[in-house]
């Protein structure tokens, strides 16, 4: 079985110890030696992606109301930071070297646009990747993946020299959204997220439209050999999201490429533990 180090990629951020999707998270994540950063978009009303996990803001921001009916005005007055208790670093935490200035706190608790996000990933180390998780309302069916290439286009990063070089990889639970993504900008890599094993995924083979597939780490709890299948077919893994020491053990074990995690800097210790 390889036993290579997966890559470590922050769920939402450095999510465990700073409110999730908010510009603190993500430069906790990169001060944790993070190898990726994971983000969910959403369409605002007026037509700009935004990083928010749930189709509302209810849970995770001080205000009400469904992203997709929001303008980007209106979210911009939210605090996104105060319903997270925020866990201090102890020093341990922080096993690399800062590589981003502390801004300003009501900065850092904001709205995050993706335009932001892409704008931290350039000034990150260039071997970090940016792993875009598509939720898209069905009223924006198809709108959502033509805007993200499109930015991410007049950012440069739309046509990598290669899949493995690509800074950006693009992700979602549909099929529908990874194909779109596939046919606007062949060259990125996709991955098919997973929360089932349904009967035609189980051999590790995917469609020609995905290139990397993305099982929970439940699934690998009752198969772990699913990466082993994958990789013969030629595909990495993405796990998420994958916290518990059992839990990152199985992943080393089994192979995985990419590990999510709420807690980068604990996941990397117990990796280099082990
Ligand atoms: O990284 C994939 C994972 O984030 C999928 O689940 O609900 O956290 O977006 P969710
Ligand atoms: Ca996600």
């Amino acid at each position: 079985m390889p036993c290579v180090r997966p890559e470590i990629v922050a769920h939402r951020g450095a999510s465990q110890h700073r409110a999730e999707h908010t510009r603190a998270a993500y430069e906790l994540a990169l001060q944790q030696g993070a190898d990726g950063l994971e983000c969910d978009i959403r369409l605002t009303r007026d037509g700009h992606l935004v990083c928010v996990h749930d189709r509302t803001v209810d849970r995770t921001s001080s205000g009400r109301g469904v992203v997709s009916t929001l303008t980007l005005a209106k979210l911009n007055e939210l605090d996104f930071g105060g319903w997270h208790h925020e866990l201090p670093d102890s020093a341990d935490d922080l096993v690399h070297e800062p590589v981003a200035q502390p801004s300003a706190e009501v900065h850092d608790r904001g709205l995050l646009t993706l335009e932001d996000l892409l704008g931290l990933l350039k000034d990150s180390p260039p071997h970090v990747k940016l792993f875009i998780e598509t939720k898209h309302p069905v009223r924006y069916t198809g709108l959502v993946e033509a805007k993200l290439v499109a930015q991410l286009r007049r950012h440069g990063l739309s046509a990598p020299v290669s899949k493995e070089e690509s800074r950006i990889v693009v992700m979602s639970f549909s099929r529908l959204a990874v194909r779109r993504v596939r046919e606007h900008a062949p060259k990125l890599p996709t991955v098919l997220l997973l929360d089932r094993l349904l009967p035609g995924l189980r051999t590790g083979a995917l469609p020609d439209w995905a290139d990397i597939t993305g099982p929970g780490v439940h699934l690998l709890r009752e198969d772990p050999d699913y990466v082993s299948r994958s990789a013969e077919q030629g595909h990495d893994t993405y796990c998420w999201t994958v916290d518990k020491p059992e839990d990152i053990d199985l992943c080393r074990r089994a192979g995985v490429r990419y590990l999510a995690t709420n807690a980068p800097a604990n996941t990397r210790r117990h990796l280099e533990s082990g």
